[in-house]
């Protein structure tokens, strides 16, 4: 059983190296298109949190095999079709684990029950099921748009699909499903969103026509395409290494060295932001692991400015606000987040929680609809609070690395949720020096 609360007190400075665990987003898909596919996956790397490895458990439910070797390798049979399960699929706490299943499955003549935890129910899924049903697939759920839900799928036809929102789980989800859809799909991004699915699409063998238009893309894919099983290296997570370079930035003293970071550009806005702060963060060994750029990101303590953060950057660092807000409860004036209303349907609305948590904190925060403001002194602020998480693991971990610098410890409820996203969080943190602990 989990603690219910952990406690992060003021510690001495942060240091070493360590390496990321495994980026979520591509552990995702990787376990996805091997079971799509035909033939053997083989994915080094995959993150063990539990978001994904109920994404194991639903492609196995869906007739895939799905080994974990001693090795720590993980193999994907695929059979180049999913087949219809007996059980309920439960994504627990994962809307991409959710999105891009239901959009996968909506691809066969199958039908799929899909339920999550109480976070996932609240979720929307509209953004989803709209356009899938556009393309010709059927469900029936209790509450319109809203897990749980029986999915019916099959007999897809081909649309052209503006996203109305940027999000890269719709973009996904309509690209997985195009794949079985007669004539194919076509998705236009009005902002780019973070590649995986096309990139390892590429990989599997599947063929997509992509163009850049404006801020986003133009995304075409051919109905009736088959994948084939490949190997997957899935490089760290930046989303999860922000809260070490966080930690390392904000207390007196640290150099941490976060090794084998995904440097996508598509994700990687909070390092782009952080540098515009004044942050001393610096990447070392760049370089290319299974097509995607990867570096070893070194954070050294140091004076942060406060920023104003464009809305354009939003999609590439959606998840990463939490812990920018922390970031800039240290920064000496105004950091100004635009164009975020997006965090308000994470797994919290985490605009309202990150406000909230920070006041108890003892930060200068405010919220709009769409904005997050934290002013800062350039000092380290009160802490002394127990923040409520409402079980939202990025909002647990932002207040933590809050607390290893503030002037009194931080306590967040619910810890056992950070095992979703970053199950090492606390080992890594322990090993960098932290101390953050049970009580
Ligand atoms: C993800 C996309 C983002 C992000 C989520 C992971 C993905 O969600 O917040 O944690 O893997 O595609 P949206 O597509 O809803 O923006």
């Amino acid at each position: 059983m989990s603690a219910a609360t952990l406690q992060a007190r003021p510690c001495g400075p942060l240091t070493g190296r360590v390496r990321a665990p495994g980026d979520k987003s591509i552990s995702h898909r990787a376990l996805i298109l091997g079971a799509m596919a035909q033939g053997t996956t083989v994915i080094e790397g995959l993150l063990e949190g539990d978001d994904v490895l109920r994404t194991a458990d639903a492609v196995a439910s869906l007739g895939a095999q799905v080994v974990r070797s001693e090795d720590g390798r993980w193999r994907v049979q695929g059979r180049g079709a999913f087949a219809e399960p007996s059980g309920i699929v439960d994504c627990g706490n994962s809307g991409t684990g959710a999105r891009l299943l239901m959009g996968a499955a909506a691809g066969f003549p199958i039908k799929v029950r899909f339920t999550g935890d109480a976070s996932l129910r609240t979720r929307p899924m509209g953004r989803v099921l709209d356009p899938l049903g556009l393309m010709g697939a059927r469900w029936q759920a209790e509450t319109p748009g809203k897990l749980p839900l029986l999915l019916q799928g099959g007999a897809l036809k081909a649309i052209s699909y503006r996203l109305p929102v940027p999000s890269a789980q719709v973009k996904s989800a309509l690209l997985l499903a195009g794949l079985h859809a007669e004539g194919g799909v076509e998705v236009v991004e009005p902002e780019a969103t973070r590649d995986h699915t096309e990139r390892m699409l590429k990989a599997f063998g599947a063929q997509l026509d992509i163009s850049v238009e404006g801020h986003g893309r133009r995304i075409r894919l051919a109905g009736g395409q088959s994948l084939t099983g490949t190997a997957v290296t899935v490089p760290g997570d930046p989303s999860s290494a922000a809260f070490l370079v966080v930690a390392a930035l904000i207390t007196p003293g640290s150099q941490v060295t976060v090794e084998g970071v995904l440097l996508n550009p598509l994700r990687a806005g909070l390092f782009e932001t952080l540098k515009e702060m004044g942050a001393d963060l610096t990447i070392e060994n760049a370089r290319e692991d299974s097509g995607e750029p990867v570096g070893d990101l070194v954070a050294r303590h140091g004076p942060l400015k406060g920023v104003d953060v464009p809305p354009g950057r939003a999609p590439s660092m959606i998840d990463e606000y939490p812990i920018l807000a922390v970031a800039a409860a240290f920064a000496d004036g105004v950091t100004r987040m635009n164009g975020i209303g997006e965090m308000r349907v994470k797994e919290s609305d985490r605009i309202a929680l990150m406000a909230a948590g920070l006041e108890a904190c003892g930060v200068d925060v405010a919220e709009e609809p769409e904005c997050l403001i934290v002013t800062g002194s350039g000092a380290p602020p009160r802490g002394g609070a127990m923040v409520e998480t409402h079980g939202d693991h990025r909002i647990a971990m932002a207040h933590l690395v809050l607390g290893l610098a503030a002037r009194a410890p931080v306590k967040v409820d619910e810890p056992g949720m950070i095992a979703t996203s970053f199950p090492t969080f606390r080992g890594l943190m322990a090993e960098l020096g932290a101390e953050i602990e049970e009580g």
